[in-house]
């Protein structure tokens, strides 16, 4: 049996007519950029982030730098993001010119945390983007409220969880911008690269669509220095056909999460598994859309058990991931901001322990059950080794 991390042939088995039809259509229509393929996809997308408007741009990347951009943030200010997430949010904060101010995280949520805010804010400090990772929407409550209390702009990272829910409202939703991408392997996957921003400002949404195309409100009339970020009509086409299977597919993720809790629950004191009390209690109004499904290995007597663990997976054909080994504080691309790694022990903690497993909607509870029955039996033979 072979269960990669993710098998996106499969999806397409399923849904690949719908999805040629459209592509077809779309080549044979003739209009490439910026037609009605975006137009309505991005009315889609407000719509599914319970947001007034979104514009589509080139990838997740770009979404951040623009959404940086409409804020003004550049040269001499700061921005708070954690350490423990992909390069593209702190990647963003320095090419706009800024600097990043790493926050460290809640061990049990993965997200940024919380209680550490208040301390990193300088008179600099321009502006917070938390991360909703692995698909748990960050505690915006208080985050809101001390981006509120300091005047600071909010910008959701909302690569991963797309269709998630805080507090009854979906993610992307609750500051300034969201920030989402469609990058091939995300709940909402282009067949390419993809991005899109979210916000309820019509002011800031005026600035995003004119900073996505060269700075331009009229064509050939540059208001400021801009960007090529558009989404193009193709993969357009493609998001909207597989928007409409968004809310089923986290339905699905959910579904599997509940069998991976059910399934590796107390095999073992090793295997932290990722925190969830929300969906396990049934209520609706906190939702994580399950990206991943991230377990922690505790590292015993110096041993990494989780590098172990991930290499007997894959000598049983299953794929697992490490998001991500190194957090960005000690990334060599953030050298030059001289932190130490034990400036943010939590992040560099769980750098060492997570484990992404196999969670796609089209993965069996049988897969699951094989998954769940491998890890146990190589956490039984990996204990007596470590
Ligand atoms: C948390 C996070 N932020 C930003 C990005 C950047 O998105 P993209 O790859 O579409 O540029 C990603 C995607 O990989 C991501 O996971």
């Amino acid at each position: 049996m072979k269960i990669p991390i993710l098998d996106l042939k499969k999806q397409h088995q399923i849904i690949g007519s719908a999805i040629e039809e459209a592509v077809i259509t779309t080549l044979r229509g003739g209009s490439y950029i910026l037609g009605q393929n975006v137009t309505t996809f991005e009315e889609n997308i407000a719509k599914f982030c319970d947001c007034k408007y979104a514009v589509g741009v080139a990838n997740g990347t770009d979404a951040l730098i623009i959404a940086l951009r409409a804020l003004d943030i550049g040269l001499g200010d700061e921005v708070i993001t954690p350490s423990f997430t992909f390069a593209a949010t702190a990647e963003a904060i320095h090419l706009v010119g800024a600097k990043p101010v790493f926050i460290d995280i809640d061990v049990n949520t993965f997200n940024l945390n919380p209680e550490l805010l208040e301390a990193l804010i300088t008179p600099k400090t321009k502006a917070i983007i938390p991360v909703h990772l692995y698909g748990k929407p960050s505690p915006m409550d208080k985050i809101m409220k001390i981006a509120h209390k300091h005047k600071l702009y909010v910008i959701e990272d909302n690569a991963q969880a797309i269709g998630a829910k805080f507090n009854g409202q979906a993610t992307g939703g609750f500051g300034d911008i969201g920030c989402i991408s469609f990058y091939p392997t995300k709940n909402l996957g282009a067949c390419g690269d993809a991005g899109a921003l979210t916000t309820n400002s019509l002011e800031l949404y005026k600035r995003i669509k004119r900073l996505r195309a060269h700075g331009m409100d009229l064509r050939y009339y540059h208001e400021e220095v801009g960007y090529n970020s558009r989404l193009d009509e193709i993969q357009a086409a493609i998001l909207n056909v597989k928007l409409n299977y968004l809310n089923s597919w986290i339905l699905k993720r959910m579904t599997l999460a509940k069998t991976y809790y059910k399934l590796l629950s107390g095999i073992s004191d090793l295997l932290i598994l990722p925190v969830d009390d929300h969906d396990l209690t049934q209520n609706n109004l906190n939702t994580h859309v399950w990206h991943q499904y991230t377990v922690r290995l505790k590292t015993k007597s110096n041993h990494n058990l989780r590098d172990l663990v991930a290499d007997k997976l894959a000598q049983q054909g299953i794929g697992s991931m490490i998001y991500y080994p190194v957090p960005l504080h000690v990334q060599k691309a953030f050298s030059y901001l001289n932190y130490k790694a034990k400036d943010l022990p939590q992040s560099n903690l769980v750098a060492q322990e997570v484990l992404s497993l196999p969670i796609y909607p089209e993965l069996q509870d049988s897969d699951l059950e094989f998954v769940s029955n491998s890890l146990k039996s190589i956490l039984t033979e990996c204990c007596s080794l470590v």
